[in-house]
């Protein structure tokens, strides 16, 4: 069971408000086809009890009060505080978050604000600690759908200057840690029941559209999940000789391997053991051969450019030279008197 906690920031009644209008569609389909039951919890910030934060709440940053301050305070301020857990703990229990919520002066209205503000929480959706803070909404999978109706049309370009609220919604869901976010805008509602009408069309074909492409995906993964897994039923993986690997078909293998025979005539096995004396002695050939490249490789000529440089000959050591020799050819000649 998946809890969608839809959280409406519009006082007006669902038939006449676009974005309620939107985000109806929008939980229909979700209940439609989500894998599992989804309870849908409504929060009306118009009519549910939101704090306005006053500072005698918190003690130091961001954190509510400690029990010791907690029972200073009035039973106005302690009611408030417990009404400020139970809204944190209630946004934190949701998987699935839908708003729904008109533009007003290039934001969302206030109240969702104040909302925001009560339930980012330091100990229950963040944890602020050694001057960090950290969203800690990334427990399990969320979802965040923003659906917002504006009256004129907002082009992509534009949108950092007009459309404030859902570049704001955007970080902050992110800051809590929920990595998965959708905003549906349904801008251009104008000023007539036409335009409205073809602005709630708009958005909805693009709900349509958003969940058949996400079946469809869902539908591939599912699909070739099954196929991957058939190959690994019908096909072996083999090492090739450079490492790399590679599939074959079981029943080709089977094919090709015949199953062993269990006895043998002395004649078969006579040509047996001659044929493993070939291998052997092929391989003991293969590991020679291999050596002797390997001694042959290693043989590098000598390098020419390590000798040591050539003396220069003077004069001086022409003459030591002569002398030396002509020393060598007396020592020869009496050496063969003697
Ligand atoms: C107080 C107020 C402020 C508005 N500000 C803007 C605005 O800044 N930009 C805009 O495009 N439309 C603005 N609008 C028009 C509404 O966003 C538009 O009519 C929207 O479709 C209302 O959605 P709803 O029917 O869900 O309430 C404003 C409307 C009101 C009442």
């Amino acid at each position: 069971m998946k809890k969608l906690l839809y959280i409406s920031v519009n006082s007006k009644p669902e038939e006449d408000s676009t974005s309620k209008t939107v985000a109806r569609k929008l939980i229909d389909k979700i209940i439609k086809y989500e894998d599992s039951e989804v309870d849908v919890e409504e929060f009306d910030v118009y009519k549910e009890h939101i704090p306005t934060l006053t500072h005698e709440y918190f003690c130091g940053r961001n954190t509510l009060c400690n029990e010791e301050d907690y029972e200073e305070l009035n039973h106005r301020a302690r009611n408030e505080i417990d009404r400020i857990k139970v809204l944190a703990n209630q946004f934190k229990e949701a998987d699935i978050y839908v708003v729904a919520s008109p533009m007003w002066s290039l934001f969302f209205p206030a109240p969702f604000k104040q909302y925001l503000d009560c339930v980012i929480q330091n100990g229950i959706t963040i944890d602020i600690s050694e001057r960090k803070c950290k969203g800690l909404l990334d427990d399990k999978e969320r979802k965040f759908y923003f659906v917002q109706s504006s009256g004129g049309d907002i082009p992509v370009l534009f949108k950092g200057m007009l459309d404030h609220s859902s570049c704001y919604l955007k970080d902050i869901v992110k800051f809590m840690g929920i990595d998965k976010y959708k905003e549906i805008l349904v801008d251009g509602t104008g000023f007539t029941k036409e335009e409205r009408r073809d602005a709630i069309e708009a958005a909805e074909d693009e709900i349509d559209a958003m969940f058949k492409i996400g079946k469809a995906i869902d539908k591939a993964c599912e699909d070739s999940k099954e196929f991957m897994d058939k190959m690994k039923g019908y096909h072996k993986k083999l090492k090739k000789e450079d490492g790399s690997f590679t599939y074959r078909a079981k029943e080709d293998k089977d094919e090709e391997e015949p199953k062993e025979k269990e006895s043998f005539t002395e004649e078969e096995e006579q040509e047996h053991k001659a044929e493993e004396n070939n291998k052997e002695n092929e391989s003991v050939i293969k590991e020679e051969e291999k050596n002797h490249e390997e001694v042959v490789e290693n043989d590098y000529p000598v390098d020419d450019t390590k000798k040591e440089p050539e003396e220069e000959l003077t004069d001086e050591k022409m003459q030591s030279y002569e002398r030396m020799e002509s020393d060598k050819v007396l020592n020869e000649e009496s050496a063969k008197e003697y």
